[in-house]
C-alpha cells in the first residue's frame, strides 16, 4: 500500500493503476467512451443524481473529457475520477470520485456510479474503499463525507458498508429535477477508518 501514493500530505497523485482483488482503478482513457455511455445512459442510474442520463456519444465525449483530466488532488476543489475496470468483463463498469473539499479542515468527499448490470456484487464498495485510502492515506485527511438522496438506499447501504455514519437527514434541502428532495449526509473520521479499514489494494 505504501507505494501507491506520491503524497506530500496536502497533495496526492496516486500511482496508477490501483489494483484491488477484483478491480483495476485507473484514469479514464479515450477508448472508454462506449463503456461510459453504457453506464451513464440508463435512466435508473441518474435517477438520484443531479445530472440527466447521457443522451448520446457527443454527451459522453464531453463527460469523458472532464473525467480524463481529473487524476490528482492538489488544491481545494480538485476532483479525481477513476474508471473502474473489471478484468473478467473486459470493460469499465463504473467510476468513483474523490473531491478535495477543504485543505484547511482536511476534508474530502466521495462518490460512485456503476452500471446496473454490475451492481449487487460489491464492486462499488470495493472501489470506494480505494477512494477512502486516497483521502486518508494519500492526503492524510481528517474526515470524508458522502451524500445521497434519501431515497437512494443502494447508495446509503454502500456508505454504511464503508463504515460511514449517517450524520444528517436534511429535509427538502434541495430542489432537484422538479421536486424538493431530502438528503442523507454520511461521514467517517480518520480514527474510525484506521480502526476498521481492511487494506483493499493488492
Ligand atoms: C449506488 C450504487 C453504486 C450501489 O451499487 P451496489 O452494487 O448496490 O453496491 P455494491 O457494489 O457495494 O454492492 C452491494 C450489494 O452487493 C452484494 N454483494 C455481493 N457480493 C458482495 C461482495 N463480495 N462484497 C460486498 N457486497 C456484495 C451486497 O449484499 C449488496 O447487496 P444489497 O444492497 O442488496 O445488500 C449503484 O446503485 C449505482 O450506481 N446507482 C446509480 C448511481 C448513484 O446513485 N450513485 C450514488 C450517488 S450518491
Amino acid at each position: 500500500m505504501a507505494g501507491n501514493f506520491a503524497d506530500t500530505m496536502t497533495a496526492v497523485k496516486p500511482s496508477y493503476p490501483l489494483l484491488t482483488s477484483r478491480l483495476i482503478l485507473r484514469p479514464f482513457e479515450s477508448g472508454d467512451l462506449d463503456d461510459l455511455l453504457a453506464y451513464m445512459s440508463p435512466p435508473e442510474v441518474s435517477r438520484y443524481l443531479y445530472t440527466e442520463p447521457l443522451a448520446d456519444r457527443a454527451a459522453a465525449k464531453e463527460n469523458l473529457g472532464r473525467k480524463m483530466g481529473a487524476i490528482q488532488a492538489e488544491n481545494e476543489g480538485d476532483a479525481i475520477f477513476l474508471a473502474v475496470y473489471l478484468p473478467e468483463a473486459e470493460r469499465v463498469i463504473g467510476d468513483v470520485m474523490f473531491y478535495y473539499t477543504s485543505r484547511g479542515h482536511r476534508q474530502g468527499e466521495i462518490g460512485f456510479v456503476f452500471h446496473p448490470e454490475f451492481q449487487g456484487r460489491g464492486f462499488a464498495t470495493e472501489a470506494a474503499r480505494v477512494v477512502l485510502e486516497i483521502g486518508f492515506q494519500g492526503l492524510q485527511l481528517h474526515r470524508m463525507v458522502a451524500r445521497c438522496d434519501a431515497r437512494n438506499l443502494a447508495s446509503a447501504r454502500v456508505m454504511e458498508r464503508l463504515g460511514m455514519t449517517r450524520e444528517a437527514h436534511l429535509v427538502e434541502n434541495e430542489f432537484v429535477k422538479g421536486e424538493w428532495t431530502d438528503e442523507f449526509v454520511y461521514a467517517i473520521r480518520r480514527g474510525e477508518w484506521e480502526a476498521s479499514a481492511q487494506p483493499v489494494m493488492a
